[in-house]
């Protein structure tokens, strides 16, 4: 499996997972552009990408910001002409019991997961119809499917996104473009480190160790791959095992 010569963007490049992608594509080949509301925690990434041996790009985009995203994917588009795979990673949390949640904490995690990939979706659509090529990755979260306690905002926007990518499948499968999503399980990372130990039991996976960042940019390879391309619509788990038992 190779991304030799592909021109990839990473939404939420500047850590975590969204990194881990940025550096497995590198690896794997891609030219990459990382894109972050944290400029600096994506140039850092991009020179990672260069030590790689690839080119790479910074970005500046709030996800949450229409002219925000249009404006760096505009950029994106013309580094190196053209943009093959999309990856909508970026996404926050905000724990809260759901008879406790303020309207303005739903607001604010539905405007980055859903708004968000939402729009890096539509913006990567008209970047890649005229291409008649393209893949777009979702990382949504098991939460989508098995809810998660204390987070409705959060599994309610990560549900949304696979309803978003199973109506882009169909939209653009005629342009020869994928969308799927990465249901991932509990992955230590900046975002989860305040969580509730409870979630991170090991008794509720099947596989003994922690999941890792990389765990979900190898399966986001794949999906990017000339070997996925009869893979659309799709939510691809990579829990360890969780999924076997949540929802
Ligand atoms: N860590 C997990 O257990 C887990 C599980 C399932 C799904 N996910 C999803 O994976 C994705 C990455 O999560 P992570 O754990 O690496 O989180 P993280 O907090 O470590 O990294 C998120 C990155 O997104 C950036 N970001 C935040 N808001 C943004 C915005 N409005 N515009 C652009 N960039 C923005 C941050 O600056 C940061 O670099 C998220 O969508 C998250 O919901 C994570």
């Amino acid at each position: 499996m190779t991304l030799q010569n592909k021109v990839a963007l990473v939404t939420g490049g500047g850590r975590g997972i969204g990194r881990a992608i940025c550096l497995v594509f590198a690896a794997k080949g891609a030219d990459v552009i990382a894109a972050d509301l944290d400029l600096a925690a994506a140039q850092g990434v991009a020179g990672e990408v260069e030590a790689l041996g690839r080119r790479s790009l910074a970005l500046t985009m709030n996800v949450a910001d229409e002219a925000s995203v249009n404006q760096a994917a505009g950029e994106a588009a013309a580094w190196q002409g053209r943009i093959d795979i999309w990856v909508n990673n970026a996404g926050v949390g905000s724990r809260a019991m759901l008879h406790e949640m303020s309207a303005e904490q739903w607001d604010k995690v539905l405007s980055v997961n859903l708004r968000g990939a939402f729009l890096g979706t539509r913006a990567a659509a008209r970047i890649m119809m005229p291409q008649n090529s393209g893949r777009i990755i979702n990382i949504s979260s098991r939460a989508g499917k098995g809810g998660s306690y204390g987070h409705c905002s959060y599994s309610s926007s990560k549900a949304g996104m696979i309803g978003l990518t199973k109506s882009t499948a169909r939209e653009l499968g005629k342009y020869n473009i994928t969308a799927n999503a990465i249901l991932p399980g509990f992955i230590p990372t900046e975002l989860t480190k305040n969580l509730d130990a409870s979630i991170t039991t090991p008794e509720q996976r099947v596989l003994p160790r922690a999941g890792r960042p990389e765990d979900v940019a190898y399966a986001a390879a794949y999906l990017a791959s000339d070997e996925a391309e009869w893979v659309t619509g799709i939510g691809l788990e990579v829990t360890g095992g969780t999924g076997m038992f949540a929802g």
